[in-house]
């Protein structure tokens, strides 16, 4: 079944695969969606509460992941049921699904943060961000930008891993770390920026004890740290090496956090320098796309300089997450139809770039798509990962691990967690999450 008789290709350095895995984790989701959060689900609360959903759920998650991919050395689309069995085989087309799915919307966002990082570097800030944001956000030109930012995905996935995604990761990674850094200094001269750290980290204990909060907390961690849909998983099936995967695992997802953190300190003392905080209460992509460009206007040519900053990022970002998800889709059809990988990656991008089409333009529509497949579908995929692996072949899958951890207690600990702990929290998050992904299912068939 497998088509080509070359040998499989590989990470060329642990730290290569490590910086893909963080490349992954560290997206969109990061930059925005988990200051929007962690400030409405009670701040400083919110934030431990968070980093217990990580080290509780997607820590074992992504171990699990990494376990299953170096194991089986080949897409989860063909490896599930190699592993475990014809009964298992929908659960790796699952994750292709997702890999279609949310890089089709994805690459929408990330084709609006190119728009602004080019535009940046040739104009000045429009004066009208909210209009601004209209135009670039939907229609033609949000496909342009769509169509466009697929091409470069699909240019480097085309490439392989050494030579393609770990190349890229090795570059636009360190860079995305300085920039965001700087930024980090930079919001700290701020002379209205304390109002700001205070908004955004003010323990609010009270809002914690809320279901929804839970909820979207465990589906950002999700979201954020690119499980449940095999991205992880299909990145350690190219691993040789045999390190300590529960360590790489929890490097990945401290690393992701600290980013997502960061990135916080960046968003609230700009929007509460600038007084923007009306803006952020209305909709999440406000926070990003209309009010961050006007507190930057008001600053006139550093504004300018700081504002292509952020959208560079950005956009790195949301690239070395989308060739991740392309590469699930990719992996999937070289591995079981043994197509060649540049044939693959055009194929496959193509698809993902007619399906998108709809979320480019509709931001309702790209909306729904998210929420039943960037955060239900992860849950989903995240449950029955923790079956497979802590039942089905958690004995295979206990010495694989055993290969890089010899500690036989934290062995036994880790087992617990995927075999109770995390399937008990992600199925009470399913149930929490059911009434919002009827919605947006109703949104999808375009029943309302
Ligand atoms: N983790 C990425 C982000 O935070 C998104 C992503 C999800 C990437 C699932 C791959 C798989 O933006």
């Amino acid at each position: 079944m497998t088509g080509s008789a070359t040998p499989r290709d590989s990470w060329a350095t642990t730290l290569g695969f490590f910086l893909a895995a963080v490349g992954s984790a560290v997206g969109l989701g990061n930059m925005w969606r988990f200051s929007y959060v962690a400030s409405q689900g009670g701040g400083a609360a919110f934030v431990l509460l968070y980093l217990l959903v990580v080290a509780a759920v997607g820590i074992p998650l992504m171990t699990s992941e990494f376990v299953v991919g170096r194991l089986s050395q080949q897409s989860p689309a063909v490896a599930l049921r190699r592993l475990a069995g014809p009964r298992w085989a929908p659960l790796g087309w699952m994750f292709v699904f997702c890999g279609f799915g949310i890089l089709s919307y994805y690459s929408v966002i990330a084709g609006w943060t190119m728009r602004y990082a080019v535009d940046a570097v040739r104009n000045a800030i429009p004066s009208d961000t909210g209009a601004y944001f209209g135009t670039v956000s939907a229609g033609a030109d949000a496909l342009v930008a769509h169509v466009l930012f697929l091409i470069m995905t699909i240019f480097i996935v085309a490439r392989g891993i050494k030579a393609g995604l770990e190349r890229a990761n090795l570059v636009l990674m360190p860079l995305l770390f300085l920039i965001l850094l700087a930024l980090a200094l930079w919001a700290l001269t701020l002379p209205g920026g304390a109002a700001g750290y205070a908004y955004y980290l003010r323990p609010d204990v009270e809002k914690l004890f809320n279901r929804d909060v839970l909820a979207d907390g465990a589906g950002q961690a999700f979201f954020s740290l690119s499980l449940g849909m095999g991205a992880m998983m299909t990145y350690a099936s190219y691993l040789r090496s045999k390190s300590n995967l529960a360590f790489e695992a929890t490097r990945i997802a401290l690393t992701d956090f600290g980013v997502a953190f960061v990135a916080g300190l960046i968003v609230f003392p700009v929007i509460f320098n600038f007084g923007l905080q009306g803006q952020i209460a209305e909709s999440t992509v406000g926070a990003l796309f209309i009010a961050l460009p006007k507190g930057f206007e008001q600053l006139g040519r550093l504004g300018d300089f700081v504002d292509t900053a952020f959208f560079v990022m950005l956009f790195f970002a949301a690239l070395t997450s989308s060739i991740s998800l392309l590469e699930v889709v990719v992996s999937a059809v070289v591995d079981r139809f043994g197509w060649p990988r540049p044939r693959a990656a055009v194929a496959c991008g193509i698809g993902a770039g007619l399906l998108g089409i709809p979320s480019a333009y509709n931001t309702n529509i790209l909306g729904a798509a998210d929420q039943v497949v960037g955060n239900f579908l992860l849950i989903v995929g995240g449950f029955f990962i923790c079956m497979l692996v802590g039942y089905r072949v958690y004995g295979q899958a206990d010495a694989e691990l055993g290969q890089g951890l010899a500690h036989a207690a934290a062995r036994r600990a880790w087992g617990a967690f995927v075999r109770f702990i995390a399937p008990a929290i992600l199925l009470f998050v399913l149930y929490s999450a059911l009434p919002a992904t009827w919605q947006a299912v109703r949104v999808l068939l375009g029943l309302g």
